[in-house]
């Protein structure tokens, strides 16, 4: 196979998000649910790759879809615990992030209740993503499980993950409180990063 992915490790001890994400859910998400999604993206890779080796035809719909599937849940899953952190009691947003969120939804406020409507909102399983374009516009949106309704060419600023693997044991059915509870994990200067970027 010429192309892989492998599961990185976390940039924080698996307990580092308690109280807001308990430890046991931090183990299961990365070393099951991530690292089945690093699997399923190098079993289609392989797939194509031996189809080419031998010049057969395979059900490419088939593998194109799980491809998809796969390789965006391991991206978004690597952006997910990059842009968290250690939790802390006052995790304050650095003041030059706050200005640039400030000038695009009028209010610090209003992207906050933004961002957690389009969490508390998506169906069924998926992902909220804060997106910017070339022109450094930025933008909300849900994910449909790892792969649809995500907007081609945009990139990815900071994503939260709203499948119940990320927060059931935690939070039973109560997403909500999940999405409200997380800004004290966010890791304010990854955003600031990708942003300048
Ligand atoms: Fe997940």
């Amino acid at each position: 196979m010429k192309e892989s992915f492998s599961l990185k490790d976390l940039p924080y001890k698996y307990d580092a998000l308690e109280p807001v994400i308990s430890k046991d859910i931090v183990l299961l998400h990365h070393t099951k649910h991530h690292n089945a999604y690093v699997q399923g993206a190098n079993k289609a890779l392989g797939m194509l790759e031996s189809a080419r080796q031998e010049g057969r035809e395979i059900d490419m719909k088939a593998v194109l879809r799980d491809l998809s599937f796969n390789l965006n849940g391991h991206l978004l899953h690597e952006l997910y615990w990059e842009n968290m952190k250690e939790y802390s009691e006052e995790n304050k947003i650095n003041t030059e992030l706050l200005e640039i969120l400030t000038k695009h939804f009028n209010s610090y406020d209003n992207f906050q209740r933004e961002f957690e409507t389009a969490a508390k909102t998506v169906e069924g399983s998926g992902w909220v993503v804060l997106f910017k374009d070339k022109e450094g516009n930025l933008f909300i949106n849900q994910v449909q499980n790892h792969n649809l309704l995500g907007i081609i060419g945009f990139k990815p600023i900071l994503v939260n993950d709203v499948w119940e693997h990320a927060y059931y044991l935690d939070y039973k059915n109560e997403r909500g409180e999940y999405v409200e509870r997380w800004w004290d994990v966010v890791n304010w200067s990854v955003v600031l990063d990708r942003l300048k970027v």
